[in-house]
């Protein structure tokens, strides 16, 4: 096959603000969005709306999501956990929205404050909602290869979980390395057992980066035909309930990757630098 585009889903005002210190001032974020629009990124999660007790960093998700730069070829998507979540984001004008649990139990336990079974059923909701509204829903599975909490996770629980989104009627799923820990082999062999019931055009991989692992792991993927990638931009980002996680890949270092090794992504290197710039020099360090 001579295809070789790749999409990339920038996940930094999201994943990578959602797990800084500090408090990122909203008219901040909405410039992170813009620059990263004008970059080029086509897909952006620009914010959650979770519970504001849950995760303070994103307790700004409506102004964020009411003011962000709009582009013909730009979607807007959200993180939502359940029905009240849905409805605020439509509201305020998501144009794509993103649920999520867990193939661990504990983690499931810790960040959504319930069970997988009962997270499936939360989304039935988010679905028609969504339905009813034109828009679509990717799934996330957390902890396709570790779990914080529980260690390493079977291959066969990531496949369950992503048939169950699938089920309900995600257009894609999003499987991730939480934690970042996964090698190329054990990416692999989770993949493989994946993609024996959800085509390599469902997918996308999620890598947080904590072993200098994930380009590796983005390799495995693009050899089983996955071409969908998220990152974060200057590589923020983690999970607030996922401890000792680090940073999504960077979205400079992915795209560059990619260029280098002959795919296409749409994204323009000059702008993106800007972008992760001004993502860095938004982290604090006290
Ligand atoms: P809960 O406490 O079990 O639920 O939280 P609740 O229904 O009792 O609600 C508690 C309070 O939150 C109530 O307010 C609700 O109204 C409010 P109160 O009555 O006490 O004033 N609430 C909400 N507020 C705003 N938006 C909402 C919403 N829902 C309820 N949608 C809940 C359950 C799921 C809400 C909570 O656990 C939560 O928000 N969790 C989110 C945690 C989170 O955002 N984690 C990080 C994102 S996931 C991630 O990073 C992983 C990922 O990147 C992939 C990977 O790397 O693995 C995606
Ligand atoms: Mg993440």
């Amino acid at each position: 096959s001579g295809d070789r585009k790749v999409t990339i889903v920038e996940v930094g005002p999201r994943d990578g603000l959602q797990n800084e210190k500090g408090i990122v001032s909203t008219a901040d974020k909405l410039n992170l969005i813009r620059l990263l629009a004008d970059a080029g990124l086509s897909r952006i999660e620009v914010t959650a709306f979770v519970s504001p007790k849950w995760v303070l960093q994103m307790a700004d998700h409506d102004a964020v999501m009411r003011q962000a730069p709009q582009g013909e070829h730009l979607v807007r998507s959200v993180l939502v956990p359940n029905e009240k979540g849905a409805e605020a984001a439509i509201a305020a004008g998501a144009e794509e929205l993103a649920v999520f649990t867990s193939a661990s139990e504990s983690f499931a336990s810790k960040n959504i404050n319930c069970t997988i079974a009962e997270s499936i059923q939360r989304f039935i909701p988010v679905m028609r909602i969504a339905k009813a509204h034109g828009l679509r829903v990717r799934g996330y599975v957390s902890c396709a290869l570790d779990c914080p909490y529980e260690g390493a996770i079977a291959p066969g629980a990531v496949t369950a979980v992503s048939c169950g989104l699938r089920d309900l009627g995600c257009y894609e799923i999003a499987v991730a390395d939480t934690i970042g820990r996964g090698s190329p082999d054990r990416v692999g062999m989770m993949l493989q057992h994946v993609l024996e019931q959800i085509p390599a055009s469902m997918l996308a991989c999620h890598f947080h980066d904590t072993s200098k692992q994930a380009l590796e792991n983005v390799d495995v993927a693009l050899e089983r035909k996955i071409a969908t990638f998220d990152s974060s931009a200057g590589g923020l980002g983690g999970c607030p309930y996922a401890p000792g996680a680090a940073g999504n890949v960077a979205t400079g270092a992915i795209v560059s990757h990619l260029h280098k090794r002959g795919y296409s992504t749409g994204i323009d290197p000059v702008g993106l630098r800007i972008a992760e710039d001004f993502a860095l020099s938004l982290r604090h360090d006290c």
